[in-house]
């Protein structure tokens, strides 16, 4: 049985304002997974608190013993790429519960409806940062421009809501944690605005992290096959169009996404180049796995990234020098244990991982794992693929919400004391 999260809320307020002296000698027991729902589907807004609700509930938290929350959960960008994707794995993994689903966006689709299975026809509305900070959790899937201006307005004090941001607006802020649930999923607990990792770090790290802790690292070295899907929605559009129209023996195929016509190309630049040599997105890489997986700053870690005309999936080539000997077998039994990994290394049936097969895939494939020539004993190389609106951006950022769901993060969200959230409007 669920209850909506700002009934909790509520009796959490009122009860530490009114009634906090016929609590005091039960405070320590004062679970809100011991309330029951005074209704599954109803929701107040968390400034409208009503105190008869509250006692309605506490009333019948006596003989009801196990209930979940219900949050109401807003997806900021569900019309993009991962957005979209946000929206489906809510609905296909079934694990958060979502008492309602809001959907905001621009200009260009509020007043619109998406049809959905679980939540029925909803409406996008315009976005607004106090219509947000209704929402319990808010997904952001825009731009880090937006995030940098809107994110932490949404989580600022008591009353705002949990924000889990796909953009890199705050990956390198060392009080924002930077979640890959399966790594670091404790970190949740610190704050109330989450970074979401880049799809390319995320989708590696999946493997790499298992490995590093089954044989310890001294390098990593990555080679990126990035999809179209990598630059949104507007990056798939421009990779089909220009495929087209290339067939259509069009000799001018615009760009307006990527530097270069991508297709039947490859364009060795994702992003802006840096001081360096190396670009934006390969110095993602090296930031995000030494935050993620705690790892020194003298472990060298480098990526190259290279744009590719597939519409979806990123692919990897990873190679690992480990600081313990590899054994193969144990190397491919740590990835068969791994969770969100599978498998996919049969060289004599041709089976290894693909961007085609890894689509629309939670777990990432990983094979052709073999000793690297480079490194001896000490080295592994192995080819990755992973479904980067999923694993990259949608699964992840879902898997975190679930993981506050659990671990009580998102229960006490609204009504933690702000110095806990770490964030100012
Ligand atoms: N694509 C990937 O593989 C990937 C992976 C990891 C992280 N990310 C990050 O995720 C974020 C979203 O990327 P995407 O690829 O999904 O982009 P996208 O396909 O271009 O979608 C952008 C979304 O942002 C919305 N939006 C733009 N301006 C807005 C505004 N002022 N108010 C409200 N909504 C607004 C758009 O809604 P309207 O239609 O209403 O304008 C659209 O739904 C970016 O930060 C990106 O870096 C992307």
């Amino acid at each position: 049985m669920r209850f909506t999260r700002a009934a909790v809320y509520s009796a959490l307020v009122v009860v530490a304002s009114s009634t906090s002296s016929i609590l005091s000698s039960t405070s320590s027991s004062f679970q809100v997974s011991a309330f029951a729902p005074v209704s599954t589907n109803s929701r107040s807004s968390p400034t409208n608190k009503s105190s008869s609700s509250i006692f309605r509930v506490g009333i019948m938290a006596s003989s009801e013993s196990k209930t979940a929350l219900s949050y109401t959960v807003g997806i900021v960008g569900a019309t993009g790429a991962v957005g979209k994707e946000i929206r489906q794995v809510l609905e296909n993994r079934n694990q958060l519960p979502v008492d309602k689903l809001r959907i905001f966006g621009s200009s260009r689709s509020a007043g619109t409806t998406i049809d959905t299975e679980s939540y029925g026809s909803v409406t996008v509305e315009l976005f607004d940062v106090d219509k947000a900070r209704e929402c319990d959790v808010v997904f952001l899937a825009v731009d880090g421009d937006f995030a940098l201006e809107h994110a932490e307005k949404i989580a600022a004090g008591p009353d705002g809501a949990v924000v889990i941001d796909n953009s890199s607006a705050f990956r390198y802020k060392p009080e924002i944690p930077l979640v890959v649930p399966e790594i670091n999923g404790e970190e949740t607990k610190k704050s109330k605005l989450i970074a979401n990792p880049n799809c390319t770090t995320a989708i590696g790290l999946m493997a790499l992290w298992p490995l590093i802790k089954a044989f310890g690292v001294k390098r990593v070295i990555m080679s990126t096959y990035q999809a179209s899907s990598g630059a949104g929605q507007p990056g798939m559009d421009e990779l089909q169009e220009g495929t087209r129209a290339y067939l259509n023996g069009e000799k001018n195929i615009q760009n307006k996404i990527f530097a270069h016509p991508l297709p039947f190309n490859v364009i060795p630049q994702i992003d802006k180049f840096q001081e360096n040599g190396y670009t934006k997105e390969e110095m993602k890489v090296t930031w995000e796995s030494r935050k993620i997986c705690r790892l020194s700053d003298d472990i060298p870690i480098s990526c190259s990234a290279v744009r590719i005309p597939t519409i979806r999936a990123h692919s990897e080539v990873i190679v690992l020098e480990t600081e313990e000997p590899v054994d193969l077998k144990k190397a491919r039994q740590v990835l068969e244990d791994a969770p969100g990994v599978k498998v996919v290394d049969n060289p004599d049936k041709l089976e290894y991982p693909m961007p085609l097969t890894a689509t629309g895939q939670y777990d990432v494939e990983v094979g052709r794992l073999r000793k690297s020539i480079a490194f001896g004993d000490n080295g592994l190389e192995f080819f990755v693929c992973g479904d980067q609106l999923l694993r990259g951006a949608a699964l992840n950022a879902v898997l975190v919400a679930e993981a506050m769901d659990k671990n009580g993060a998102l229960a006490s969200a609204k009504s933690a004391a702000s110095a806990d959230t770490k964030v100012d409007a």
